[in-house]
């Protein structure tokens, strides 16, 4: 897929279809996150993927919206402190993952005392973020429109409000 259609075409996605991912496609996602820049190249992050359906239970009640995690067929805890390293990190997932079909969703943590105590983590290590991903319950074709018409009707403030000439 073009990058800028995966960019404009990519919405985050909570409801997740009862289909596994295929395991290339597992680790091209996770690929793209070791692959990001950090500053000065720390690469300050490791990528726990939650596989127990025991953790996972007790994963779900530590984000804000506990079904993003029953539904998913993959969870990411970005371990790593929330920075722009995290975040870019986060990203390159989240788009080969929408290049190979997958939808996904950030997760905030809403109580990071349960989700260290289920990870056994420590205060050192915190979680930025929880990713969660899987293929779309309602299919949506990123080839059925242009960049542009994606990016016209995304829900986003218009680029003149955000970007001033000095
Ligand atoms: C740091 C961060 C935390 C987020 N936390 C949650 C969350 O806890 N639960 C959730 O359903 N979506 C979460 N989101 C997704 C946002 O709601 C989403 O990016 C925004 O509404 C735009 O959605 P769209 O790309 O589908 O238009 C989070 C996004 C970011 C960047």
């Amino acid at each position: 897929m073009d990058t800028f259609l995966a960019i404009a075409s990519k919405r985050d996605t909570r409801k997740y279809a009862d289909r596994s991912i295929p395991d290339e496609v597992v680790r091209r996602i996770l690929d793209a996150g070791r692959l990001a820049g950090s500053a000065s190249n720390r690469q300050r992050w490791r990528f726990l993927l939650i596989g127990s359906s025991e953790v996972r239970a007790r994963v779900a009640e530590a984000v804000y919206e506990p079904d993003n995690v029953r539904g998913a067929q993959l969870v990411v805890a970005i371990q790593s402190r929330p920075s722009l390293d995290s975040g870019r990190c986060v990203q390159n997932m989240m788009l080969a993952a929408w290049n190979d079909g997958v939808v996904s969703c950030p997760n905030g943590i809403a109580d990071a005392d349960k989700l260290r105590d289920v990870l056994h983590l420590t205060e050192e290590e915190p979680v930025a973020i929880i990713v969660t991903f899987g293929y779309p319950a309602k299919i949506r074709d990123p080839m059925s429109r242009t960049p542009e018409e994606w990016s016209a009707r995304a829900d986003r403030k218009p680029l003149d409000e955000l970007v001033e000439r000095i």
